[in-house]
């Protein structure tokens, strides 16, 4: 089955595909891309969805994304070209932790892909070496709300809670500028909408040879949410500038 179809469905019905709804996505990409002309990264970028909402939102705005995935860069560029902001997106097929680029950019974004560079702090160190002085970064990332179970640790990870999360930021060199905690509802919005997509995809295509694997992949991740790590995931995206460059530090 083809992984890449499953991945796609599932987000087709979210914002973006991290756990943040259009009016959390709208307000860290204000406090995130500054004023006048602001070149933007997305590490990770997938379908590109938060830089196509920074490029309609301002006409100033140019922007380039990285992703490993053919299908939903192809994705980004069918919609970029929709919405007539083709020119002003450049999208790169790379693996985001060997991407470099000639040209520093004012805001640096990696949301729910910090595994592609081994954790949270690496990203920080990566999304520095394309920063412009001045630039900010937007990352998002997971912690643990509480203990989490064997199970929870074993499907997703380690990390840490949230006020150690942001403290090993800060003591990295950052300085938060804003930020934001998914709510319950937009944790929950998010794993209904993947579940749900996928399920409603497999019921709508009985006849498609792919069909019982979809609902059953949807079954089971609804389960692994339900049973692992619904109390224990949350999310938190945080707004950074360098601490150094901060004139109240
Ligand atoms: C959870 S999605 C987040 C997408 C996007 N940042 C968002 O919030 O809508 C993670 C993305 O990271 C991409 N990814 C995973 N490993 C990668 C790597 N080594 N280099 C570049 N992209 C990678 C995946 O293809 C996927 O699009």
């Amino acid at each position: 089955m083809d992984r890449e179809l499953i991945a796609r469905l599932a987000h087709a019905d979210h914002p973006v595909n991290s756990p943040l709804d259009d009016e959390s996505v709208r307000r860290l990409l204000q406090r995130t891309v500054g004023p006048g002309e602001q070149r933007v990264l997305d590490l990770g970028c997938g379908e590109a969805a938060w830089l196509l909402r920074a490029l309609a939102a301002r006409t100033d705005v140019t922007a380039e994304g990285v992703d490993t995935s053919a299908q939903l860069l192809a994705k980004a560029r069918q919609e970029a070209v929709e919405q007539g902001v083709g020119q002003r997106l450049v999208l790169h097929r790379h693996d985001a932790a060997e991407f470099v680029s000639t040209r520093p950019f004012d805001a640096v974004l990696c949301v729910g892909a910090t595994h592609a560079f081994g954790g949270l702090l690496p990203t920080l160190d990566a999304a520095a070496a394309h920063l412009a002085p001045g630039g900010r970064v937007l990352v998002g990332d997971a912690y643990w709300e509480c203990e989490p179970t064997a199970e929870a640790r074993e499907l997703l990870g380690e990390y840490e809670d949230l006020a150690t999360t942001v403290e090993r930021v800060v003591a990295h060199g950052w300085t938060p500028v804003h930020g934001h905690i998914s709510t319950r509802r937009e944790l929950d919005d998010f794993e209904w909408c993947w579940t749900g997509s996928l399920a409603a995809w497999a019921l709508e295509h009985p006849e498609d040879p792919d069909s019982a694997e979809v609902l059953a992949v949807a079954s089971a991740h609804r389960s692994e949410w339900l049973r692992s790590y619904r109390d224990s995931f949350g999310f938190v995206t945080l707004v950074l500038r360098r601490t150094s460059e901060c004139p109240d530090q």
